[in-house]
């Protein structure tokens, strides 16, 4: 197999942890992980998030990098070029094509709500230049999500943005960014979790995150804790097969390195659970139930009390964004490098428009369905699909059911498919037992994991 990826390689071990951990942590860590927990009870949740990740989420991280890696294509050719050495069958190419349709599917929605953020950074900056302070949260998130030209403005801004990076491929600029901005979201979150401690609510808001009520668990939790934690590690789609193909091989052990990633990934969420919830329950919002403008009505409260809260506003809104920035590239990445690889290299920056523009069109049906479409839903009570609206419902093919079910074949191809040399020789830093541990885990427990989940949620 090839040394390089015709695509370029990360400079460094340390640039494919940023450029992965980048992919990683975004909305879903800050935005999503939150009202998540918060409609779904709470510590129950995060429970089983915990051991989504650990159980399922780690093995298919270490299966899909190292998958790219030994492919160093996109992920349809990498799974082509793979099954015809092995002489397996060419249904497994599949997974590839999966991948693409949902990072697409995906990417629409996140754009949508990477706007919504570059929005409030723009807010708090208006304000910083002497504009009118913002008035009550719940109003200024609810005209927002009423305005539906606003709402595609930011959307086009935000899928501009990340099409610009795809289409001059991973740059220096963007390696860089990373390695700041990155830091600084972390202090910032920090400090929000310090301002927490000052409301004297950190206590409630820990029993909130972390005292299990077993009696919350069922089958819709489960099935969202699972999804949450395919999403929070950009699982199942063929996004980490991707950046595998980019990585170097020489003294890199996968598992070392995609450790720290999810290591990095969910202290970030744990830490905006922990900045978030106190400062909900200090304002007298409802812990429970928040859904997805949970963090834009609850933030500008605590932005509003305390000093210098504007610009905390406007820092905090502006790095979220370029967190969301640097999740969303890596959702076009796949699709632009198998295009890419198909038309002609010189051919990427058309390759990423292309792709965008679909993904582009297919998020104006979530910004119609919050506000000219958003009597438009599912009957109450039917299943799972109950009450959603059509961006609830893009959200849930794409997370609670696509990746699972790529997270799932990407374990079985792993596991059954690859050959063991390979699998091995990838892995050669790892101890013979701990390397046998996880093969079981690629073959058994991780797919058997995520086909109880989804089999009971179907049925
Ligand atoms: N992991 C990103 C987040 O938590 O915001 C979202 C994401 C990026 C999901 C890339 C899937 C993906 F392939």
């Amino acid at each position: 197999m090839d040394k390089t990826s015709i695509h370029g390689m990360w400079s460094s071990r340390m640039m494919f942890v940023l450029a992965a951990a980048g992919s990683a942590v975004g909305l879903g860590n800050i935005w999503r992980f939150p009202y998540l927990a918060s409609d779904n009870g709470g510590g129950a949740f995060v429970l089983v998030y915990l051991g989504c990740i650990a159980v399922v989420g780690l093995p298919i991280l270490i299966a899909e990098v190292l998958i790219g890696r030994h492919g160093r294509m996109s992920p349809i050719n990498t799974l082509r070029k793979i099954t015809r050495d092995q002489g397996s069958s060419r249904g497994w190419v599949g997974i590839g094509w999966l991948g693409i349709a949902a990072g697409i599917l995906i990417l629409s929605f996140y754009s949508v709500v990477g706007g919504w953020t570059l929005h409030y950074a723009w807010l708090y900056l208006k304000q910083l230049l002497g504009g009118a302070p913002l008035g009550d949260p719940a109003l200024v998130f609810q005209s927002l999500l009423s305005n539906p030209l606003e709402l595609t403005f930011w959307h086009a801004v935000f899928m501009l943005l990340t099409t610009a990076v795809v289409a001059l491929g991973v740059e220096k600029g963007l390696e860089r960014a990373v390695r700041y901005l990155m830091p600084a979201l972390l202090v910032l979150l920090l400090l929000l979790v310090v301002y927490g401690f000052t409301t004297g609510r950190m206590a409630d808001a820990a029993t909130f995150l972390f005292r299990p009520d077993f009696s919350r668990i069922n089958g819709g939790v489960l099935l969202s804790a699972m999804g949450q934690a395919f999403f929070t590690l950009s699982l199942g789609m063929a996004t980490m097969m991707t950046y595998g193909a980019y990585l170097p091989r020489d003294g890199i052990s996968i598992p070392r390195v995609v450790t720290v990633v999810a290591l990095t990934d969910t202290s970030i969420a744990l830490l905006a659970g922990l900045a978030i919830f106190p400062i909900v329950i200090a304002f007298g919002l409802d812990p429970a139930g928040g859904g997805p403008g949970l963090i834009f009505n609850s933030l500008p409260l605590a932005f509003k009390a305390m000093p210098f809260g504007t610009v905390y506003g406007l820092l905090f809104f502006g790095l979220l964004a370029i967190a969301a920035w640097t999740s969303s590239i890596s959702l076009l990445e796949p699709g632009t490098a198998y295009l890419a690889e198909k038309r002609g290299l010189q051919r990427r920056k058309g390759s990423a428009l292309l792709l965008a523009g679909i993904s582009w069109v297919i998020g104006l049906l979530s910004v119609l369905s919050l506000n000219v479409w958003s009597d438009v839903k599912v009957p109450a009570g039917i299943n799972v699909l109950g009450g959603k609206n059509i961006m609830d419902i893009v959200e849930f093919l794409a997370n609670d059911l696509m990746l699972p079910l790529g997270g799932l074949l990407i374990a079985l191809f792993a596991g059954w498919v690859l050959s063991r040399t390979v699998l091995r020789e990838q892995l050669s830093e790892m101890p013979e037992w701990l390397f046998n541990t996880l093969r079981w885990t690629l073959r058994i427990v991780a797919p058997l994991l995520v086909l109880v989940v989804l089999v009971q949620v179907v049925s």
